[in-house]
């Protein structure tokens, strides 16, 4: 059956990449049989030149009825001045409330290959394989917030940090399980030594593991000291689980000890469908000079074929053909070292290709 595929370019270096990784999905299409077909449609800042809004109901609904989206990424300057409701970044949460694209998983991986990208010391970096589980629809991003008022005289703005006890077991629940198919260890991430929601996460996650997940190792550190950790003792993690807000945070930290947020892919995953993207951003000062690497979004795309098209060869295909192109020495600008073969975001993407069996 066909399966059908969802593109949204967005801003800046969006289309780019997304083009690439279409080219590679195409290839991969040849050689695997997956029958994926193609629907292009826009959002971010380049949506609100075209049509005033950053996502059009167009949009979702192509996203709704898609058996998954491939998303480039939003944002830029230009649109800076919108109010908060006309803004690119609304595009991508407006997608992940009305799709209910509830769990955001963000691995980092420290390759020996890729050792020497990473900032940190080589003997801290080594076996660094993290998988970031961030809940993402609910929390601060989400809860009641007020721009302006004047109290007392004094203006103030607030945002509420709220989870409920269904919210938190259901992403416990998503972690755990992939915790069982990595190496059975979770760590819980929160601030419950100050917030209120942070203890009433740690007491379900809690729960949650005790009644379901006996056999899953558990513990719990706050966001902070997690953030420290990251940095010092990165491969003591297996599965991170936490809250929108902090798992925003600690994932671009977390993705940035690679040494190439360039190579890094992501998946938010809902009940109906699910949704892909590189968790770089739109780069507008790179974006139309072709130098743009596609690799995070090859990656996504392989992530997608993984988790919502059932085709886990092609999708290791292609994990394996960038995995080879890096170590044939194929770089692109973001990632070039002396004597490697420098490329533009075509020139990898035909790499990839050709690599691809
Ligand atoms: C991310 C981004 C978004 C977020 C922005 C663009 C709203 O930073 O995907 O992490 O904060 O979630
Ligand atoms: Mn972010």
């Amino acid at each position: 059956m066909a399966k059908h595929i969802v593109v949204i370019p967005g801003d800046g270096i969006g289309k780019e990449v997304t083009d690439g990784a279409v080219e590679v999905l195409k290839k991969a299409d040849d050689i695997y049989h997956m029958d994926l077909s193609y629907e292009w449609k826009d959002a971010g800042g380049t949506a609100y030149d075209k049509y005033g809004v950053p996502l059009p109901e167009d949009t979702v609904d192509a996203c709704r009825k898609a058996d998954a989206i491939l998303f480039g990424a939003v944002g830029g300057d230009q649109w800076d001045h919108l109010e908060p409701a006309l803004r690119p970044e609304k595009a991508i949460l407006g997608l992940r409330k009305s799709l209910g694209l509830y769990v955001n998983l963000r691995p980092v991986k420290i390759a020996d290959s890729m050792i020497e990208y990473s900032p940190l010391k080589p003997e801290i970096a080594k076996g660094t394989d993290i998988m970031i589980v961030r809940e993402l629809v609910g929390g601060i991003y989400f809860g009641k917030r007020c721009e302006s008022e004047i109290v007392d005289g004094a203006e103030q703005a607030w945002d509420v940090e709220k989870y409920s006890v269904p919210e938190v077991e259901r992403i416990t629940r998503f972690a755990m399980e992939a915790a069982k198919k990595r190496h059975g260890h979770v760590t819980s991430v929160d601030k419950s030594n100050v917030l209120a929601s942070s203890r009433l996460w740690r007491r379900t996650v809690i729960k949650v593991q005790e009644e379901e997940y006996p056999d899953i190792r558990l513990d719990h550190m706050y966001v902070d000291n997690c953030a420290q950790q990251f940095a010092i003792h990165p491969s003591f993690f297996d599965v991170v689980v936490t809250s929108n807000m902090f798992g925003d945070i600690l994932s671009d930290e977390a993705a940035v000890l690679s040494g190439s947020v360039g190579m890094l892919p992501s998946a938010s995953i809902g009940e109906e469908t699910s949704l892909y993207e590189p968790i770089h951003g739109s780069a507008p000062d790179i974006a139309g000079k072709g130098i743009a690497n596609p690799i995070a979004t090859v990656l996504s795309a392989a992530m997608m074929l993984r988790y919502s098209l059932n085709e886990d060869k092609a999708a290791e295909a292609i994990e394996k053909a960038v995995n080879e192109t890096l170590e044939d020495g194929f770089r692109t600008g973001d990632i070039y070292r002396d004597g490697m073969k420098k490329v533009n975001g075509e020139g990898m993407t035909e790499a990839i290709i050709d690599h691809l069996k």
